[in-house]
């Protein structure tokens, strides 16, 4: 069987990144594009001299043609402006819609089939513009966000309670960062839920309050620490779980930013949710029962969302 292709529209730090980690789990051939001469051809080349070392095999290439993505079977997008200090997602909105109109126009003439996760921020709003415009099917384009925010939540809560991070499950429903909604009663350690946990002693809901606004703050704490660009590591293995999920057809349950259609209430807006990851792209949503306290939050996280989509449609009303 042919190697599956992997195509990356931006090789920036994210994208270099997730060629080396599709190189290291072998998930196929990859292609790094970019806007900027010489970038993605450097990190092709040094890439492929890492592979003798690591033992992999991958043909890596670097370029700034769209006509290389031709037959990609996922495409990962963070083509874009990443964050300054200072500087909200929703700064990023115009600069970024823009790219993904281009990359959404490459995606549609060279890699129809492909399974497209989007990166670029601000994701909620960007994924949804990159559906329009490529015009792929609404459940083969995804936007990545809570599986990074699970895994930041998951690292806080195995930090707390001194266990592995193997053992400690969490989830998110949501917009990405400040206005995700943790489902703290569906974050468990080896399948004991957290309010549990609290009950027995091991941690206070104060304790657990303090987590859960780090979590939100994730992304910009590490922007602080930077001083330049945002979170990379964490960011692009999120996005390899969903591509490994696709290709290998795992049906794995991820939060994903997924395109709604009733779901949750909502229609033709992308919102993050538990979805199973297969070879069809999105082939289930998980429609949770929300209490009134979880629904509140969606909801205002919602309205964070649909606030994006409608600045973007301002910018483009072609897209609507
Ligand atoms: N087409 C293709 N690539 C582009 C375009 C474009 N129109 N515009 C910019 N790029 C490239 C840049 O040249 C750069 O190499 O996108 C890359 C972005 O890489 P970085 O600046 O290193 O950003 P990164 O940390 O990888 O983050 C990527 O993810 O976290 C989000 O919003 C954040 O936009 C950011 C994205």
């Amino acid at each position: 069987m042919a190697r599956s292709k992997i195509a990356l529209i931006g090789a920036g730090q994210i994208g270099g990144t997730l060629a080396l980690l599709a190189g290291l789990k072998e998930l196929g051939d990859i292609v790094l594009f970019d806007v900027v001469e010489g970038t993605p051809q450097g990190k092709a080349l040094d890439l492929a001299e890492l592979a003798p070392v690591e033992g992999f095999d991958a043909k890596l290439l670097g370029t700034n043609a769209y006509e290389h993505l031709a037959g990609a079977d996922v495409v990962i997008v963070t083509a874009g402006v990443p964050r300054k200090p200072g500087m909200s997602r929703d700064d990023l909105l115009a600069v970024n819609l823009k790219v993904m109109e281009q990359a959404g126009a490459g995606i549609a003439k060279y890699a129809p089939d492909a399974f497209v996760i989007c990166i670029t921020n601000p994701l909620d709003a960007m994924v949804w513009a990159l559906q329009k415009a490529s015009g792929l099917p609404r459940q083969k384009v995804v936007g990545m966000a809570g599986v990074l925010d699970s895994a930041r939540l998951r690292f806080f809560l195995a930090d707390e309670f001194n266990v592995s991070v193997e053992d400690v499950t969490a989830f998110v429903l949501g917009g990405h960062g400040d206005s995700m909604v943790p489902l703290v009663r569906y974050c468990t350690v080896a399948g004991i839920p957290v309010p549990d946990l609290i009950r027995i002693g091991w941690t206070s809901q104060d304790r657990i309050d303090a987590i859960i606004a780090r979590t939100r703050n994730g992304g910009a704490e590490v922007v602080e620490l930077l001083k330049t660009g945002s979170a990379f590591y964490a960011p692009a293995a999120s996005a390899i779980a969903m591509a490994e999920s696709y290709l290998k057809d795992k049906k794995r349950v991820l939060p994903v930013a997924a395109a709604l259609s009733g779901e949750y209430g909502l229609k033709d807006l992308y919102v993050g949710v538990p979805a199973v990851i297969g070879a069809r792209g999105v082939e289930r949503v998980v429609e949770l029962e929300l209490d009134r306290g979880e629904r509140a939050q969606f909801d205002q996280s919602v309205a964070a969302v649909q606030g994006l989509v409608d600045a973007c449609l301002k910018i483009a009303p072609d897209l609507g």
